[in-house]
């Protein structure tokens, strides 16, 4: 939808194709959370911070974690010499393999695809598809964090700084433990759990769990804020300092 806007933020040709008519249905499934303007401000935000980590740092290895239906391996300008490497589970790659086949859809970069389960080990399937320990490296976390435990969260994080060098760069997105626990919220996230797809995890701290798990904040911002706007955000942002407030963090972040 963002794609067919005069002013938009991005173009995203393959969108339509990968929602399909159940995108759509989901999309009204889940309507209330701001859900389109967040993703929308999402992914302006990453696919700015993307490019600039490709062509400003010379980064030339990219991991999407939990790539799911992401299109930014066939849509975004990768410069030469950059291998992308798509996690996600086995079912989820299958099934994006079969509505953007290579033949017909060709990245515009070295793309490897690699099941795996986030929760396991996922780093020997990584290593195997061509993955170079310590090299410069882009980690994007995207739409993943809140479905997992703390614990799994923590060991994520603590696994990915593990396998980065020291120019090693995380970005992804956070919510507030607020978020889930917020009653005008209460649908949302109960439609969520009865689709097998519970939010378990969210933090009023995100630049301490980083840290705690060797990441250091660059850039941290929320919806609505300078740098995450883009003219989409339709509410105030209230200070940080206000409690309990539903908040969504979008953040940078280097190997520390
Ligand atoms: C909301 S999607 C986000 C996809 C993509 N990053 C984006 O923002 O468009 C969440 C993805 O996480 C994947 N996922 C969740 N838990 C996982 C796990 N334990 N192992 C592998 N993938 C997982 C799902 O299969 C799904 O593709």
């Amino acid at each position: 939808v963002e794609s067919e806007r005069p002013d938009r933020l991005f173009h995203d040709g393959y969108a339509r194709k990968v929602a399909g008519e159940r995108g759509f249905a989901l999309l009204e499934r889940y309507a209330g959370a701001a859900t389109a303007a967040f993703v929308t401000i999402r992914t302006a935000y990453l696919d700015r911070a993307i490019i600039h980590a490709v062509a400003e740092r010379g980064i030339r290895q990219v991991v999407f974690v939990a790539a799911g239906m992401d299109t930014r391996p066939l849509r975004l300008p990768w410069p030469d010499g950059v291998t992308v490497y798509e996690l996600d589970r086995a079912e989820l790659i299958r099934a994006k393999t079969s509505l953007l086949p290579d033949d017909r859809y060709p990245p515009a970069c070295d793309r490897r695809r690699v099941p795996v389960d986030l929760t396991g080990s996922w780093a020997t399937p990584l290593r195997e598809a061509g993955f170079t320990a310590l090299a410069p490296t882009l980690w994007v976390v995207e739409g993943l964090l809140f479905f997992l435990d703390e614990q799994a969260v923590r060991q994520l994080l603590i696994g990915i700084r593990e396998l980065s060098g020291v120019d090693g760069l995380l970005v992804g997105d956070l919510v507030s433990q607020s978020t889930l626990d917020n009653p005008l919220a209460d649908r949302f996230l109960k439609t969520l759990a009865k689709d097998g797809a519970p939010w378990r995890f969210g933090t009023d701290q995100p630049e301490d769990l980083l840290a705690q798990c060797g990441w250091k904040v660059a850039n941290l911002l929320e919806p609505g804020q300078d740098g995450a706007n883009f003219g989409r955000w339709p509410y105030l942002v209230l200070p940080r300092e206000t409690p309990h407030v539903p908040r969504s963090f979008l953040f940078t972040a280097d190997a520390s």
